[in-house]
């Protein structure tokens, strides 16, 4: 980076000081005025723990696949096969680097633990083979296994867990594939029996890319990736999309700002004319805008992690998790992204600089080369030279993806942890017959907050009224210990948290445990109502009842002190009386 094109650091911190104080303080009026959900009375309930699976913190745990049985955990020399009932051990795959790579590993410079085959990259080819890429020793490779047919004699000396049944069909380099450090923050997604990975293509971290085959971004271009943490990948109509944060190019006058990214290209792409054959055609990113709104909007600008699409009504909902940087008030917040509002964004304005002293400004109309450069065409190899140094140079949209409703669904403001982790539980039946989302956040301090929203549109107010319910707040893991992923298995009940070196399951629902009217609806948990004749907190999607009948009570849409107080004074606080 040119040290011209910037104002010396005394300059810029004067310059900077009002502008953060003002930013501050109104953000936090606005974020202050707008949590009164989170309540510290929650905060010491410590659940009820299922089942753990232990490892130790050097294994930096990696879930490369799971389903409602089984999570396949990726970890220091080895993948397991982990059965969500009861965090069992089914089955593992080894795969140590060889001594030479060891050594060479630690020859330049890396610390003992460095130099080991950390498994980063899992998927199932639609052959039945698998494909496992691993950090070795800092020099990535990647396995193809075939499964072997195992006789039934053999497998029957089960009982404790076993080998996974596979041969190494083919071995190679995974330069560009899979990290080289198990701590870097790569991703990859799987679609259609190709590899998109985000990662580094370098020892020393420094050639960040989106690669599939022959296909990657430029690089060293700071205007396509510049130092990103990527966070999550998705398939989705055609389209590839990858999250991330990074360095932005487009902010002047603050000096190093982060912000978060949604970054798309198409499966089809196959690289442009003549010298541009291995390059993407469809390259665009957009900046995802979670923010507190009001005068000065209150912005969360790194993202941590997201869920998977979640298909909520008709809606296609991505949740995510963002954070304040890391000099800033401690701030977290969830908010959800509109995959139509995502795509959208790439069919807006381009955003460009004319040189590296001028802002950064929309591309007028008539500049943009018609037809529309960084589309999905049927041979990219066709496209013209000029459509594709456009997007080349152009990868960055106009317009920030607005988050729905326009605001965060959860904030967390100068607490002394942060969010890092999400999982959903889409689509949850209310006693009502409403459905809830039901959002599960970890943070890097052990904790787990569970909440929903409940949406009240005013008949004259264009603007959506949000409320967040907390239902819970609970203590997984130790303090201190940071939960990097969550996972939820609905047959099981139960909710995985992952930590680098262990997973802890908890039950995903509680109702059961709780024995009082009370409690049970201060609870505000969906999921939950108390059954007015066997006096009992049912869970709804096991029990059998009618929605909407008058013996259940739930009240999700107040506080929790009107909610309980809609319990019957009566009986069963006073035992005597129901002799
Ligand atoms: C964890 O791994 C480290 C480094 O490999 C080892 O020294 C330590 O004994 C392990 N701890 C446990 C509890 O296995
Ligand atoms: C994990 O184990 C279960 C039970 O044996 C099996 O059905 C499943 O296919 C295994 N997963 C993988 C990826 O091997
Ligand atoms: C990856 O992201 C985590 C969480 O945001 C961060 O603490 C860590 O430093 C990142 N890892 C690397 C290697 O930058
Ligand atoms: C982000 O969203 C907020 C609230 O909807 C809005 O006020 C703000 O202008 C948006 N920021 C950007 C950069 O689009
Ligand atoms: C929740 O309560 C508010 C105010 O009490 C009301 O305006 C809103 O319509 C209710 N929403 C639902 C979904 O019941
Ligand atoms: C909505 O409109 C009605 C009638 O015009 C008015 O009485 C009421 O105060 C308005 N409500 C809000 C929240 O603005």
């Amino acid at each position: 980076m040119s040290s011209k094109s910037r104002p010396s650091s005394a300059a810029m911190l004067i310059n900077a000081i009002p502008m953060i104080l003002l930013i501050t303080l109104s953000g936090l009026t606005i974020v202050a005025g707008w949590m009164p959900d989170v309540r510290p009375d929650l905060q010491t309930k410590q659940d009820k723990v299922l089942a753990h699976f232990i490892g130790n913190s050097t294994d930096y745990f990696k879930i490369l696949d799971h389903n409602d049985e089984f999570v396949l955990v990726g970890a220091k020399d080895v993948i397991y096969n982990v059965s969500l009932n009861g965090l069992k051990e089914i089955a593992r795959l080894e795969w140590h680097s060889t001594d030479a790579d060891r050594e060479l590993c630690a020859l330049k410079g890396k610390h003992e633990w460095d130099c080991h085959n950390y498994l980063r990259v899992y998927a199932l080819r639609p052959n039945g083979e698998v494909l496992l890429c691993g950090t070795n020793s800092y020099k990535p490779r990647c396995r193809h296994y075939t499964p072997v047919e195992v006789s039934s004699e053999e497998a029957g000396s089960a009982g404790h867990a076993h080998a996974m049944r596979y041969e190494v069909s083919r071995d190679v380099e995974a330069q560009g594939l899979c990290p080289y450090s198990p701590a870097h923050n790569s991703t990859y997604a799987f679609a259609d029996g190709h590899l998109y990975s985000a990662t580094v293509a370098d020892f020393s971290g420094g050639d960040p890319l989106i690669y599939r085959e022959n296909l990657r971004t430029e690089q060293y271009d700071l205007k396509q990736l510049n130092q990103p943490d990527f966070v999550g990948a998705i398939e989705r109509n055609g389209y590839v999309l990858f999250f991330f944060r990074e360095l932005s190019m487009e902010v002047m006058n603050f000096g190093k700002a982060v912000y978060s990214r949604v970054a798309r290209v198409c499966k089809n792409d196959r690289g442009g004319p003549y010298s541009h054959g291995k390059s993407w055609t469809s390259f665009l990113k957009a900046r995802l805008n979670c923010s507190v709104p009001g005068e000065f909007p209150f912005y969360f600008d790194e993202i941590q992690a997201i869920s998977p699409i979640v298909e909520s009504g008709s809606k296609s909902l991505i949740y995510a998790v963002f954070t304040t940087s890391v000099n800033a008030i401690p701030g977290s917040a969830v908010c959800a992204f509109n995959v139509d509002d995502i795509l959208a964004a790439f069919d807006g304005e381009f955003k460009s600089q004319k040189d590296s002293q001028s802002h950064w400004l929309p591309v007028e109309r008539e500049q943009v080369p018609k037809p529309r450069p960084g589309q999905c065409v049927e041979d990219s190899r066709t496209l013209t030279s000029i459509a594709v140094n456009f997007i080349k140079n152009h990868p960055l949209m106009e317009e920030a993806v607005p988050a729905v409703h326009g605001r965060p669904l959860l904030t967390k403001v100068n607490l002394h942890h942060r969010l890092t982790a999400i999982a959903v539980h889409p689509q949850v039946k209310s006693l009502s017959g409403a459905y809830y989302d039901v959002i599960y956040s970890g943070t890097d301090d052990g904790k787990v907050t569970k909440f929903i929203n409940i949406l009240s549109t005013h008949p004259n107010s264009t603007v959506d009224r949000l409320k967040t319910v907390v239902i819970s707040e609970m203590q997984v893991l130790p303090l201190g210990t940071p939960i990097r992923e969550l996972v939820i298995s609905t047959s099981k009940n139960s909710l995985v948290v992952v930590s680098d070196g262990s997973l802890v399951s908890v039950p995903l629902h509680h109702c059961s445990h709780i024995v009082d009217c009370l409690g049970c609806l201060s609870l505000q948990d969906p999921i939950c109502a108390w059954d007015l004749q066997t006096h009992e907190c049912k869970n709804l999607a096991t029990s059998q009842h009618k929605f909407g009948t008058k013996t259940y009570l739930q009240s999700l849409n107040s506080t929790k002190k009107a909610a309980a107080s809609q319990c019957p004074h009566i009986p069963e606080m006073h035992p005597v009386r129901r002799q």
